[in-house]
């Protein structure tokens, strides 16, 4: 799939905190580490829970359900290394979020 946009640059989550943005059927979270932003999907693999609601904590999204926490760039969960979230290609280009899902 190529890249697509998902927002404008201007609706990127602050420092260290995560949002939720819808895409198509599909809910991405973007998350905000230190000023680098990361694509993930929004859906936890544990129990389903939103991670564009966590919070950010030691580089990873917490999601607000049961406390998972993932590693945004390599999706993996500190809970089950066997446990991934899909981690997306984000770039901004002229102003537009665009990710590849
Ligand atoms: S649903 Fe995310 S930690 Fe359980």
């Amino acid at each position: 799939m190529p890249f697509q946009k998902l927002a404008t640059e201007s609706d990127l989550p602050p420092l260290d905190e995560a949002k939720e943005f819808s895409c198509g059927d599909k809910a991405i979270c973007i998350a905000n580490v230190n000023g680098a932003y990361s694509a993930l999907d929004n859906v936890c693999p544990h129990r389903g829970g939103p991670l564009g609601q966590g919070m950010i904590d030691g580089g990873k999204v917490v999601c607000p359900w049961h406390g998972w926490a993932w590693d945004v760039k390599t999706g993996a969960a500190t809970q089950d290394s066997r446990m991934k979230v899909a981690v997306y290609p984000l770039k901004i280009e002229s102003g537009d979020i665009m990710v590849e899902i």
